[in-house]
C-alpha cells in the first residue's frame, strides 16, 4: 500500500543528543506509556492537578461509548489557567505575545496587558448581550485581536466558532448559521503580500440569511481611509473596548460545557460543527504542549498556524498560554517581501521552537537553501510539523536545513477532533524520516483492517483510535449521528478516516485520507462542497472534484464538470467557474484545473466513484470496479 502512494521508506533513524530527553518533561517514553496504560485515569489526573479548578472534579472519567464525560463535576475557566495563574504568579510582566505585521510593525503583550485587554473586551461582548452559552463567531485576519477575542468568549462563557479568514461568503454564512452565531467579530481588511484585502463586504454577504445575528463587531485597521460602521448592527471594536472595566470575573464554567466549535469539511453534505469541551480540553492540550513540545520557561515559542484551524486553537493560544509561554503569531506570508522572512524572523525573536506545516516546508526546499543560510538559527532547538505527511524528503530537508542537524523533529499526527497531538515520536526518541511516530502517552491507536483487527507491520490500513482521551470532540454541533459514526465505522474504534502503515517498531506512517477529503496544503476540503459551490453555477449540472498529487502542495483539486445542455464548454467559463468557487467558498477551495467532461463514472445506486476518476487521472488501476454502472 505505501508503493502506491509513492512514499521513499527509508530504514535509517535519526537519534537526537542525549540531553534531549535527560532533560525533557516526559523522560522516557516506554515508562511514560507504561504509567498511563498501568492507571489511565490516574495519568490523567496527575497532569489536571497542574491546573486550577474553582472546584475539583471527583471523578476523572465516564465511558458510556460512544460519549465520554471527562473530569466530572470539575469547575473551571481555561482563561483564568492561560492568564490569571501567570499573572497571580511570577509570570506577571513576562511577553506572552509578539505580534509582527506585514508592514514590519511589532505589538507586544505581557500576560498583564494580555490579561487586561481580554477582560475588556470580555465586558465589551457583554455590553452587546452576550451571555454564557452564546456563540460567536470569530472571522479575522491573524491579528493579537483575533487572540483576544477568543479568548474574551472563553471568559465569559461564550462558545466561540472561528472561521479562518480565507472563506468565502457561503462557506461564511453555512459555518455561521450553523452555531447560531449572535455576534460575529471581524475586521475591514487583511494584509497580505503587501496589499489589503478588504474583508467586511464577505461578512455583509454572509449574515444576509443568518437570522441569529445580532450584531457585527468591526476591528478598523486601514485608519486612513476607514471602512463605514452600520450603526444599525456594526459596533467598532474600539468603541467596544472603550470605558469598559478591565476586570471581568472569569465565568465559572462546568469541564463538560462547551468551550468552542470549529467547523470542519466533511466528507458528504456541510462541514461539521466540531465541539470541545471546557475541561477535557484544557487539560489534554496543557499536556501535549508541555510533553510534545517540551516547552520550558526561557522559550520562545512560534507555530506558524492560523488561530482559525485547530493547529491555532490548540498550539498558538491555549495550549502555550497554558504553558505561560512567549508566543510568536504573525500576518506575514513566509515568502513575502523574500523567501527569508520567516528565517529572520527566527534570528530576530530568536525562537527556539518552530511548528509549521510539510507545505511550508516544501515550498521552502524549492525556494532554496540560501534563504535561510542568511540568517542564524541557532537559536532553534525543536522543529515540528503538522497537517499532512511529512515525507521523508522534507523531513530530511527540515533536518539538515533547518535544524542543522540537531533538532529534533516532530511530526505531529492529529486531527480537529482529538484537540490534541495524538501521533509523534516523544521528544529525545529516534525519529524515522516519514513516520509521524507512536501514540503518545494517553493514546491508543493502531492500524487496522475494517474489522478492527490489528494489520501486521508493514501493510496498509486504518488508522484508528481504541480509548477515549480528554481533549476528544464531544460531539457534532447539533448532528451528535454524525458524532456516532466516528464510532461506528471500525467495531471498538474511533475511525480517523486515514490511511496508515506500521514499521515493525511500531512506528506509524500516515498516508493520506480514506475518504473523499482532500488535504490541500495542509488544510481539509470536503468533495462535497466543492462540488455544490460548482453546482450552484447557472451553467453546471453536476461535477465531481478529486485530489491529485503535487509537491509542494500535498494535493491539488481538480474537477471534472458537466455543463447543461444550453452551455459549452470555453476557457472563458472555466474562469468563471473558478471564480464562482473562490467568491462562495474562498480560495483555499479552488480547483486547480477544471475539465468539462460528459458523464462521470457511477455506481448503479448513482454515486459518484471518484476513486475511479483518480485512477485515470494519475494512470494507475482503479481497483474494484464490479458496482460500476455500464
Ligand atoms: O489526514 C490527516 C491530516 O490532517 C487530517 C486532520 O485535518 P484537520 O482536522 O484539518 O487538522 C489538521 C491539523 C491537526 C488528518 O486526518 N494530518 C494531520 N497531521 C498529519 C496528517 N497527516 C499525516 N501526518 C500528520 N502529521
Amino acid at each position: 500500500m505505501a508503493e502506491d502512494f509513492n512514499v521513499k521508506l527509508t530504514d535509517k533513524y535519526y537519534t537526537p543528543d542525549p540531553s534531549y530527553r535527560q532533560n525533557s518533561w516526559v523522560g522516557d517514553y516506554n515508562k511514560a506509556y507504561a504509567e498511563f496504560k498501568n492507571d489511565p485515569d490516574g495519568f490523567w489526573d496527575r497532569i489536571a492537578r497542574d491546573l486550577h479548578w474553582f472546584t475539583r472534579y471527583d471523578k476523572v472519567k465516564e465511558w458510556n461509548f460512544p460519549h465520554a464525560r471527562w473530569f466530572i463535576g470539575g469547575k473551571t475557566n481555561i482563561t483564568y489557567n492561560c492568564l490569571d495563574r501567570h499573572v497571580m504568579g511570577p509570570r506577571r510582566n513576562k511577553v506572552a505575545l509578539i505580534w509582527k505585521g506585514e508592514d514590519d510593525s511589532e505589538r507586544i503583550y505581557t500576560y498583564r496587558q494580555l490579561y487586561r485587554e481580554v477582560m475588556k473586551v470580555a465586558n465589551g461582548l457583554k455590553k452587546l448581550g452576550v451571555s454564557r452559552g452564546d456563540r460567536v463567531c470569530i472571522y479575522m485576519p491573524m491579528v493579537p485581536e483575533q487572540i483576544i477575542s477568543m479568548l474574551a468568549c472563553a471568559r465569559i462563557g461564550a462558545v466561540h466558532s472561528v472561521v479562518f479568514g480565507g472563506f468565502g461568503a457561503a462557506a461564511l454564512n453555512s459555518r455561521i448559521t450553523g452555531a447560531g452565531a449572535k455576534v460575529v467579530i471581524t475586521a475591514d481588511v487583511t494584509f497580505r503580500r503587501g496589499k489589503s484585502i478588504p474583508l467586511k463586504h464577505i461578512i455583509e454577504e454572509a449574515i444576509i440569511n443568518a437570522p441569529t445575528v445580532e450584531h457585527v463587531v468591526v476591528l478598523r485597521r486601514e485608519l486612513h481611509q476607514p471602512v463605514e460602521i452600520h450603526r444599525e448592527m456594526e459596533t467598532d471594536f474600539y468603541d467596544l473596548i472603550k470605558d469598559v472595566s478591565p476586570d471581568c470575573e472569569p465565568e465559572v464554567m462546568d469541564a463538560e460545557d462547551p468551550l468552542f466549535i470549529l467547523y470542519t469539511s466533511g466528507s458528504t453534505g456541510a462541514p461539521k460543527g466540531i465541539v470541545h469541551s471546557c475541561g477535557g480540553y484544557m487539560v489534554g492540550v496543557y499536556y501535549t504542549t508541555k510533553n510534545v513540545f517540551d516547552i520550558k520557561d526561557h522559550d520562545v515559542y512560534w507555530c506558524t498556524a492560523d488561530p482559525g484551524w485547530i493547529t491555532g486553537h490548540s498550539y498558538v493560544v491555549y495550549g502555550p498560554l497554558l504553558m505561560g509561554a512567549t508566543i510568536v503569531v504573525t500576518e506575514n506570508t513566509p515568502d513575502y517581501p523574500d523567501p527569508g522572512a520567516y528565517w529572520r524572523m527566527v534570528e530576530e525573536f530568536g525562537v527556539t521552537i518552530f511548528y509549521t506545516a510539510p507545505t511550508a516546508i516544501r515550498m521552502f526546499m524549492k525556494l532554496g537553501e540560501e534563504w535561510p543560510d542568511k540568517s542564524n538559527l541557532s537559536s532553534l532547538r525543536i522543529l515540528g510539523s503538522v497537517g499532512e505527511p511529512l515525507n521523508a524528503e522534507a523531513f530530511e530537508w527540515f533536518y539538515r536545513v533547518i535544524g542543522k542537524n540537531r533538532c529534533p523533529i516532530l511530526d505531529t499526527w492529529w486531527q480537529t477532533e482529538t484537540g490534541m497531538h495524538m501521533i509523534t515520536t516523544m521528544i529525545g526518541e529516534p525519529m524515522m524520516p516519514g513516520f509521524a511516530g507512536k501514540p503518545i502517552p494517553g493514546v491508543v491507536a493502531d492500524v487496522v483492517d475494517k474489522d478492527g483487527k490489528p494489520v501486521p507491520p508493514g501493510t496498509g490500513g486504518f488508522l484508528a483510535i481504541s480509548e477515549p482521551w480528554p481533549s476528544m470532540l464531544r460531539t457534532v454541533y447539533n448532528d451528535d449521528e454524525r458524532y456516532k459514526k466516528y464510532w461506528n465505522t471500525i467495531p471498538g474504534f474511533y475511525a480517523v478516516g486515514d490511511l496508515a502503515v506500521k514499521n515493525k517498531d511500531g512506528y506509524i506512517m500516515v498516508l493520506g485520507r480514506s475518504d473523499d477529503l482532500i488535504v490541500v496544503a495542509g488544510h481539509n476540503i470536503g468533495t462535497a462542497e466543492v462540488e455544490s459551490a460548482l453546482v450552484s453555477h447557472k451553467s453546471v449540472a453536476e461535477s465531481a472534484v478529486i485530489g491529485k498529487p503535487d509537491a509542494v502542495k500535498g494535493n491539488v483539486i481538480k474537477a471534472f464538470v458537466i455543463l447543461r445542455n444550453d452551455h459549452a464548454p470555453s476557457d472563458k467559463l472555466k474562469n468563471e467557474l473558478l471564480y464562482h468557487v473562490r467568491i462562495t467558498l474562498g480560495p483555499i477551495a479552488m480547483p486547480s484545473e477544471i475539465e468539462f467532461v460528459t458523464t462521470l463514472p457511477k455506481t448503479r445506486s448513482g454515486k459518484i466513484m471518484r476513486r475511479v476518476l483518480k485512477a485515470k487521472e494519475m494512470g494507475i488501476d482503479p481497483g474494484d470496479i464490479s458496482t460500476l454502472d455500464e
